[in-house]
């Protein structure tokens, strides 16, 4: 069994950080995305892993490298243009062969294991009528917005359909699929889609169509696909919820400390409060401030004088004197700083680089 993990695509609903950045490489609970995606092949057992890498391939390739650091073996695909998840797999091909495989869109988190969903298509291909994928579903309130699956009585799926105007389940495709083989052959015979993507929903329907089975598997803990700003904080949130108190870093004596925290080493905490959960990595200064939960605070970062809450704050940034900064995403190295006091709190999405100097 070998993994084929998504990271290119253009990353559109996640701008500006995707100008200059792979959203699969936005920290979340201080970790990139794509790390938790390729930890969870690696603890399905599965050590050969092609990742599709697009225009943030350097990025991605420098962060990753290769693999030894998960005890797996990473094999890069580049793909010149975002044409679509079934022409991620027609691209792979080269490096897949004829192995079974898991496609794992890597901008997707999952709280549970993926080694339960890997072996029980396994143990189905060993027995009679195997089936020739496998797609995990997850109950969603809102099926308009996913690609969603309607099932026969024996539980097998009989139809897909993207985002429908009138669902007809509320199942939602979760973005990791099992495949045999046989994926290529429908990935070669589909056609582009209105939109102008080859789709793995059309790929996998005419597995259906040709009469190959494709069985389904439901998904009990959260799912969440990160590619825009309020699912992102939610998954940091969610994560954040998991972790112990831990502090490394060095802590002075008119600080507080509440709560779940990871103060990591070489971090730095004076005269603030940290009201958990909160994750601050190493190297980060945090001074005369208020850091309340669901917060992540990157590497280097410096919160000077300022309220943070609910957020994601990456690598190398600084905010400072800033009342109350909430629900917000703030780039790599970017500088939100302010020079006048005035009593407002500030939901920011802001790119790598950037400097905002609120007066
Ligand atoms: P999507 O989130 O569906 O697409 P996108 O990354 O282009 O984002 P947006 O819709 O905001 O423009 O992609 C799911 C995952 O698959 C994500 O990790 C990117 C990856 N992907 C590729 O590697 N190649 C592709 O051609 C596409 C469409 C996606």
């Amino acid at each position: 069994m070998k993994a084929l993990i998504l990271a290119g695509g253009a990353g559109t609903r996640l701008r500006p950080i995707t100008h200059t950045s792979a959203k699969q490489l936005v920290p979340v609970a201080n970790k990139p995305i794509l790390f938790y995606g390729i930890e969870a092949m690696a603890a399905a057992g599965i050590t050969e892993i092609g990742i599709i890498v697009g225009d943030t391939r350097v990025e991605v390739m420098a962060a990753v490298g290769d693999g030894a650091q998960f005890g797996v073996h990473v094999t890069y695909i580049p793909q010149d243009q975002p044409l679509g998840l079934a022409h991620c797999v027609l691209i792979a091909h080269p490096f897949l062969g004829d192995d079974d495989f898991v496609m794992y869109l890597g901008d997707n988190l999952l709280e549970q294991d993926l080694s339960a969903f890997v072996s029980a298509f396994e143990e189905a291909r060993g027995a009679s009528s195997p089936p020739t994928a496998q797609i995990l579903l997850k109950k969603v309130p809102d099926p308009h917005r996913f690609g969603i699956a309607t099932l026969d009585a024996q539980g097998n799926v009989v139809h897909l359909v993207e985002k429908p105007a009138d669902p007809p389940s509320d199942l939602a495709l979760v973005g990791v699929y099992l495949f045999d083989k046989t994926i290529h052959t429908a990935v070669a015979s589909i056609e582009p889609s209105p939109r102008g993507e080859l789709e793995i929903t059309d790929a996998i329907q005419w597995l259906i169509d040709q009469g190959y089975r494709v069985r389904c598997e439901l998904l009990t803990g959260w799912w969440i696909d990160t590619g825009k700003l309020t699912p992102l904080l939610e998954a940091n949130r969610l994560l954040l919820e998991k972790i112990a108190l831990r502090i490394d870093g060095t802590v002075d004596d008119a600080s507080i400390i509440d709560g779940r925290v990871i103060i990591e080493a070489g971090a730095v905490v004076t005269n603030s409060t940290i009201r958990g959960p909160v994750a601050i990595a190493a190297g980060a200064r945090i001074t005369d401030s208020f850091i309340g939960p669901f917060t992540a605070i990157g590497v280097d970062c410096e919160v000077t004088n300022s309220e943070v809450e609910h957020s994601v704050i990456m690598t190398r940034s600084t905010i400072t004197d800033i009342p109350r900064l909430e629900d917000s995403l703030i780039g790599k190295e970017a500088v939100v700083a302010r020079t006048q006091r005035r009593p407002r709190a500030l939901r920011l999405m802001v790119g790598d680089h950037c400097q905002i100097d609120l007066e």
